[in-house]
């Protein structure tokens, strides 16, 4: 919406969502998406986007995708990146909060070279052998969140498993303790962050974003600091070292940091919700992982599959280029709908279905692909499959309490309250 750049902070927020509202109503399918008419279920107006063909034009000014072979394509097309020609990071008017500190301006957003030099310094930490190595830290962890709501009538499984679950782990991992670790904290900024993947709401939540930004600088720079000449194996002491050695420089570390501790937990959270629920609405495939635990792997890749916790990404062209007939210049934005693509019918047999017992058909792309793969898939996976495990081996008579309470995300799909009865 380049018109209203150059409008105050304020009134452009109200003009955006003004806008979203508008084209909603004029049926932009897109747009309602954004307006959260389809929170419920977005599933079936990601097939009348499919209808519309490779490429479906939304008036907000971008094309999205919902071909699995598309999607997969972009991902891994060196003609599309994430910055613009001017450097600039996609996203809705980012200079709205990026102010408060780099967030979000992170290697997750980078091209190569410096993509490929921040990736390599935190890889190591995401390894399958290192994620073998957490596992055990994991169940033990599992087994002490219900531990302390075994005895009660109803928990929330959100707020009293799922989400501290990835928290305490990320944390560890980073190698923040004591009062560096306010799990409640962390987590309404997982949910302020994954919100603001559909752009800046009100300038009261640009603001929010601001100072948990500046609360989150401080902490790893102050981490940092702290660290420097450890020889500790958490994340914090490796990257400071690094920064030492001159690979990386503060600012990037300190983006890179909170990127991993948001990334880290705001998406596992919604994988352990989304797989949950999806059990309690298939009675059919929950018997049938009832009496087989084992096949927890293949739970949590359909859970991934079926309802994946990050619904979209976005890529920007670098070149002049024609996609699927489309001729797209420089700069021009386009938007992969992931949880659309993980129900082409041109790849999975009977896509809306949940079906645990799917064997042989392509990956989905819940973890997107190409060079920004997710970093912490094999982490992800390991947590969603222990937590899935102990939870349902624990309390195998598990059961809805109440109605469950969605995020008010597009990008970012999952539960924010589930009362649930062991
Ligand atoms: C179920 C859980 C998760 C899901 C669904 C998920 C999803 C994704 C997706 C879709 C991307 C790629 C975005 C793009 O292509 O633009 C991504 C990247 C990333 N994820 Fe995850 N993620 C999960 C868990 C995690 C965890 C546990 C961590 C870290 C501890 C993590 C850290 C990252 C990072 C750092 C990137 C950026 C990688 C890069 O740009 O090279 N994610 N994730």
């Amino acid at each position: 919406m380049p018109l209203l750049k150059d409008l105050g902070l304020t009134t452009r927020i109200h003009a955006q969502r003004a806008v979203i509202w508008a084209l909603a109503r004029t049926g932009d399918l897109y747009s309602q998406v954004l307006a959260g008419q389809h929170l419920a279920d977005p599933y079936p107006v990601y097939e009348r986007i499919r209808q519309a063909g490779p490429l479906y034009r939304s008036r907000l000014g971008f094309h999205l995708i919902t071909s699995h072979a598309l999607c997969n394509q972009v991902v891994r097309d060196p003609r599309f990146g994430m910055r613009t020609s001017k450097g600039t990071s996609l996203g809705f008017e980012k200079s709205q909060y990026e102010a408060g500190g780099p967030l979000l301006n992170s290697f997750s957003e980078t091209d190569p070279p410096d993509h490929t030099r921040l990736r390599q310094v935190v890889a190591p930490a995401f390894r399958p052998k290192k994620v073998r190595e957490y596992r055990v830290g994991v169940e033990k962890l599992a087994h002490e969140l219900l531990d302390k709501v075994a005895g009660r009538d109803e928990f929330d499984l959100i707020a009293d498993f799922a989400a501290p679950l990835p928290i305490a782990v990320i944390a560890d991992l980073l190698g923040l303790s004591g009062e560096d670790v306010d799990t409640e904290r962390f987590a309404s900024f997982g949910a302020l962050f994954g919100q603001l993947l559909d752009g800046v709401r009100s300038s009261e939540q640009a603001d929010q974003i601001k100072a948990a930004t500046r609360e989150l600088s401080e902490l790893f720079e102050r981490l940092m600091r702290e660290r420097r000449d450890s020889d500790g194996t958490d994340l914090i002491s490796v990257l400071s070292r690094a920064q030492a050695h001159g690979t990386v420089t503060v600012p990037e570390l300190i983006s890179a940091c909170q990127v991993l501790l948001l990334a880290g937990f705001e998406t596992a959270v919604n994988l352990i919700g989304n797989g949950v629920l999806a059990l309690f609405q298939h009675p059919n495939q929950r018997a049938i992982v009832r009496d087989d635990l084992a096949l927890m792997p293949r739970v949590v890749e359909e859970a991934l599959r079926f309802d994946p916790p990050v619904q979209s990404n976005m890529r920007i062209s670098h070149d002049d280029l024609e996609l699927a007939g489309v001729r797209f210049k420089p700069d021009t934005p386009v938007l992969m709908l992931l949880g659309a693509a993980n129900r082409d019918p041109e790849v999975y047999a009977s896509p809306h279905r949940f079906d645990v017992t799917r064997t042989g058909e392509p990956e989905h792309l819940a973890f997107s692909g190409g060079m920004h793969y997710c970093i912490g898939a094999s982490l992800a996976r390991m947590e969603g499959e222990v937590a899935l495990r102990v939870l349902l081996e624990r309390m195998p008579d598990l059961r809805p309490a109440g109605p469950a309470q969605r995020r008010r995300s597009a990008a970012m799909r999952g539960l924010w309250r589930f009362p649930v009865r062991p």
